[in-house]
């Protein structure tokens, strides 16, 4: 299957330790949502991670209701490697309303993320997200797995979604 994102750029090298991330991703079973305030929900999610020769990966998650197939989550942003060093940056915008950075490490194919700056609109839908935890793994069966965290005006940090994806290109 031709891939959409596939980039001809050449990959610069400053994204080496993270060009397992690259290409398209789509949820292998319906991820699972929950948090204290909500009913836990199933949901299916497309990845995309792409390049243009910079040192800068590009990504945009798509969320779907499981069953209904609606649009709710999306996602979109930048992730930057600080040279020299395993420290990676997240820069995100959620349709939420939502603008974040995450920073963390890389460890192997894992990547631990922490919110590290956060800001919203004016009128954001409450409660209010205070911070974000995530985890991005390649497993050793070649899937991806993404495990989120949240805490909010009313709970303290605990889990959100956890999901695994097949690579689609
Ligand atoms: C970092 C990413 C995300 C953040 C920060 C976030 C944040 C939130 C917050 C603050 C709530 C309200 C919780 C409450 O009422 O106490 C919520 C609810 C919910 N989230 Fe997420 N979410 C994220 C990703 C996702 C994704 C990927 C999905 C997949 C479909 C999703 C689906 C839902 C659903 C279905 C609800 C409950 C219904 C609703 O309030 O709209 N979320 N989320």
């Amino acid at each position: 299957m031709a891939c959409p994102y596939h980039q001809s750029a050449e990959l610069n090298p400053a994204l080496l330790a993270v060009d397992w991330l690259l290409g398209s991703w789509e949820s292998d079973e319906p991820g699972e949502g929950s948090f204290p305030t909500i009913s836990p929900f199933r949901y299916t999610e497309t990845l995309h991670f792409s390049h243009v020769g910079q040192p800068v990966i590009n990504f945009m998650f798509n969320a779907f209701h499981a069953k209904s197939k609606k649009p709710l989550h999306r996602e979109c942003g930048f992730i930057r490697l600080q040279p020299g060093t395993n420290r990676v940056a997240f820069i995100i915008a959620q349709n939420s309303g939502l603008v974040e950075i995450e920073e963390g490490e890389l460890t192997g194919q894992q990547l631990s993320l922490h919110t590290h700056a956060l800001a919203r609109t004016s009128f954001a839908k409450e409660p209010h997200v205070k911070q974000i935890s995530r985890m991005f793994q390649l497993r050793p069966d070649g899937k991806l797995e993404q495990t989120v965290s949240m805490a909010t005006d009313d709970h303290p940090l605990m889990q959100h979604l956890n999901i695994t994806y097949r690579r689609l290109c």
